[in-house]
């Protein structure tokens, strides 16, 4: 991970993922280890990620869930609601989304085709820690496949997402922004937490005159454990 501006340690840490809790802004898939795409109509298996890894996946759905199942967290799915929502800055399910002017445009406009993501396919972080390794913060991993966002000038933006020309992120956020694990056990004189990192990312968008543009947008990266001088 990159120097940051951090005076002090930064150590980086990607997620060793564990069960995670609930957050009120989402609603946890019960057992069934499956992925939706509802932005596609394939119907074939979701359920190869079903690996020993079992790493914390969030993605957006569209599918309502009924409380009962809420109530019950196995593989930490996370599925968003199925309303118009904002996570991280990013929103999906827009009302008015102009879903037909892009895909007049994408089929105008073949030769980018290969930029994009067919469908909405969890992309999985690796797992970088070994068994007896893990992570000082706790993370949940959240896919995401935004529709408007503001880009690096607060500038709103629809970014190109529709069903075959996908643009998804993929990242990790802090669980809490406490301290650290073992953060007893670090030098005297520092104090820990876990600081949510932000990057820099280009999408493209929909711009003047039914073209395509790159933007800038900031999106969340991973979850750091960070420790600064106390006194
Ligand atoms: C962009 O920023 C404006 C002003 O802060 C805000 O009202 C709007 O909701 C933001 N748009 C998105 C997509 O987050």
């Amino acid at each position: 991970m990159a120097v940051n501006g951090i005076p002090a340690i930064t150590l980086v840490l990607l997620s060793l993922t564990l069960p995670i809790i609930a957050h009120t802004d989402y609603h946890y898939r019960p057992t069934s280890r499956s992925f939706s795409r509802p932005y596609t109509s394939d119907a074939s298996p979701r359920n190869q990620y079903s690996g020993s890894l079992n790493p914390t996946h969030a993605h957006m759905d569209t599918r309502s869930t009924s409380s009962k199942q809420r109530a019950h967290v196995d593989d930490g799915t996370i599925v968003y609601p199925d309303t118009p929502s904002c996570a991280y800055g990013l929103c999906f399910n827009v009302a008015g989304y102009p879903k037909e002017q892009i895909q007049r445009i994408l089929s105008r406009s073949q030769f980018m085709n290969s930029y994009f993501e067919v469908s909405e396919e969890p992309v999985i972080i690796d797992n970088r820690f070994n068994t007896d390794e893990m992570s000082l913060c706790e993370t949940k991993v959240h896919t995401i496949y935004p529709e408007k966002a503001n880009n690096t000038q607060k500038i709103e933006r629809v970014i190109v997402n529709v069903e075959g020309h996908k643009q998804g992120i993929v990242f990790e956020t802090c669980v809490d922004n406490g301290k650290c694990k073992f953060s007893s056990n670090f030098p005297t004189g520092y104090t820990s937490y876990c600081k949510q990192k932000y990057i820099h990312k280009r999408l493209m968008v929909l711009g003047d005159n039914d073209k395509f543009v790159f933007d800038s947008f900031e999106v969340p990266s991973c979850c750091v454990c960070t420790v600064s001088r106390s006194d």
